[in-house]
């Protein structure tokens, strides 16, 4: 496709040369045919890379009437463009019309299209939803000890994979999720919306996301992750309806989004206790920018509180919190290990906070078996500059862990306003060091006020690099 990225009748004459190299296949692949030619008509879209080959669900049976099940369109669709991955690879196209359906599994070198009108609605059936193994950096504590549901849309080990469209819904439909959760009435860990494992070079973008079960988006053990131009929503009181959660990730972009949560809108993880630990593998090199965040219960962006793979190199810039709980948070326990270092935070602007800055050192929460309480976490190197907060009841609650302080801690150019009923004590610091640099209210005696701007990396990430290219759907 890059061979004539402009011209309409070019890409046709392209087009009809890669009908003719696939005419000697089978039945199956006249269905894509078809496409090829109604594709002249097509939307554009940026993506990582472009299709050659392309079908629509409706090809394979898939039904929009919001009743009928479309779990088997769905794996017979992607099964079959499965076999167009070494070339060029293939998109499926959701069109207008309400898609039931249970879990699938995706593809490499493939595109998930969904129109403007494409609404995907994840069944409330259990049953839908194949049961796989615990995470191996979590063990039994995070997933139920026999297993977790797998996504309503799922991955493993593959390359190259783009969720994208003009805006298309993925409704979890997640109500009767909530409260057997709240119920205690599942056995299994409740599915996410969208989850990759082991992959590279992975773009989610243009969607809206609402009414998860559980976590929306969870990429982990992945490099190289796109997530942008998406809205997630959830009603604010409902558990743990994360809006994306980069998970033991390098290279991950996320940008322009919108989130509404009852739980952290981007929360960064690297796996749980011993088993994190055993794992080993870190989230670094993770930029987060243009996000808007409303979550009165959590955090705007949280940093563990599984956090035992370690986390580092993360930019957090631009970001605008409302309603929310607190800023960009840091998570931890003895017994955690691993380390949050190299954290770079600017320009947020925040209204309606209870806390701006907020780090815990005793979140607790052990239930899985494996926990050394040797295992110390180390925290180090977490810089805020250009911060505005409004209407804030608490500025500062930062407690580090007694013997293993919070260090290198650096505030800078941080104008905090107080709500009508704020917090006497503004600062409230245990068992951590760093300094300050035109701070208001005044910090706490271990921030001591030092001439400084707090540093932010000048150069980019690879992933922040990446040249999008124009595809049609
Ligand atoms: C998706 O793949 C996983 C891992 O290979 C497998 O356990 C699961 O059953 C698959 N899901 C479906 C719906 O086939
Ligand atoms: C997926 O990749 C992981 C890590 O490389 C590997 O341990 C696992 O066996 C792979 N799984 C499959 C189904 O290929
Ligand atoms: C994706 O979102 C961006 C930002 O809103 C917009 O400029 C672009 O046109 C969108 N792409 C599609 C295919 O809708
Ligand atoms: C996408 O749809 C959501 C939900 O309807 C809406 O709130 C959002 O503004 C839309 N985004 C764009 C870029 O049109
Ligand atoms: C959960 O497990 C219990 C004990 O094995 C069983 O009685 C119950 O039916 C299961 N519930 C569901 C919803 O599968
Ligand atoms: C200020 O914050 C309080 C909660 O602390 C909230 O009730 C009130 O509406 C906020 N005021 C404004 C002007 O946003
Ligand atoms: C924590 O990490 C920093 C920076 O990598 C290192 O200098 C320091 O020795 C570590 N501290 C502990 C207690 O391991
Ligand atoms: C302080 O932060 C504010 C808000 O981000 C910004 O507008 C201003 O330019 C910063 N001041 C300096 C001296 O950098
Ligand atoms: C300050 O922090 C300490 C240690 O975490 C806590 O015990 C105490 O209640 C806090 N004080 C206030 C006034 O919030």
């Amino acid at each position: 496709m890059e061979l004539c990225p402009q011209s309409r009748q070019c890409y046709a004459v392209l087009k009809l040369l890669a009908i003719f190299v696939i005419l000697g296949s089978l039945i199956d692949s006249r269905l894509v045919e078809s496409r090829e030619v109604e594709n002249l008509q097509a939307t554009e879209y940026s993506a990582i890379n472009c299709r050659k080959h392309s079908a629509v669900l409706t090809d394979f049976g898939g039904v929009g009437d919001g009743k009928t099940s479309n779990t088997k369109a769905f794996k017979s669709a992607i099964e079959h463009l499965s076999k167009y991955a070494s070339d060029g690879g293939a998109q499926l196209i959701v069109p207008p019309g309400k898609w039931l359906t249970g879990s699938f599994n995706l593809t490499s070198h493939f595109t998930l299209y969904l129109h403007k009108d494409a609404v995907i609605l994840g069944s409330q059936d259990e049953a839908d939803y194949p049961v796989v193994p615990p995470l191996p950096s979590y063990g039994v504590g995070r997933d139920a000890p026999d297993g977790r549901f797998a996504s309503l849309i799922f991955g493993t080990n593959l390359t190259d994979v783009v969720v994208t469209g003009n805006n298309g819904t993925i409704n979890g439909q997640g109500r009767p999720w909530w409260t057997k959760f709240k119920a205690k009435q599942l056995n299994y860990t409740r599915p996410y919306l969208l989850e990759l494992m082991f992959s590279d070079q992975i773009q989610i973008s243009n969607l809206t996301f609402i009414d998860s079960p559980s976590w929306n988006i969870h990429p982990i053990y992945c490099s190289n992750v796109i997530v942008k131009w998406l809205t997630i929503l959830a009603p604010v009181d409902v558990p743990n309806t994360d809006g994306v959660n980069p998970d033991s990730c390098t290279n991950t972009l996320i940008e322009d989004c919108y989130i509404v949560s009852g739980d952290d809108c981007i929360a960064v993880k690297s796996g749980w206790d011993q088993y994190g630990i055993d794992v080993g593998m870190p989230t670094k090199q993770l930029a987060i920018r243009r996000l808007t965040c409303i979550s009165p219960d959590s955090a705007t962006v949280a940093l563990g509180s599984e956090m035992s793979g370690g986390i580092q190199d993360v930019r957090v810039e631009d970001v605008t919190a409302i309603d929310t709980q607190s800023g960009v948070r840091i998570k931890t326990a003895i017994g955690r290990g691993g380390y949050v270092k190299d954290i770079f935070v600017r320009n947020m602007r925040m209204k309606t906070m209870y806390y701006v800055f907020w780090m815990t050192g005793a979140y607790g929460s052990h239930p899985g078996g494996k926990f050394d309480p040797k295992a110390l976490p180390n925290i180090t190197g977490i810089n805020y500059k250009d911060m505005v907060a409004e209407n804030v009841t608490y500025t500062a609650r930062l407690d580090g862990i007694k013997n293993d302080p919070f260090t290198g801690i650096c505030i800078s150019n941080a104008t905090i306003t107080l709500a009508e009923k704020a917090k006497e004590l503004q600062w409230n610091c245990t068992d951590i060091s760093g300094v300050t640099s035109r701070v208001t209210p005044k910090p706490c005696a271990a921030l001591p006020e030092k001439e400084i701007d707090c540093p932010y990396p000048e150069d980019k990430l690879p992933i922040e690099k990446v040249q999008l290219k124009t595809c049609s759907a």
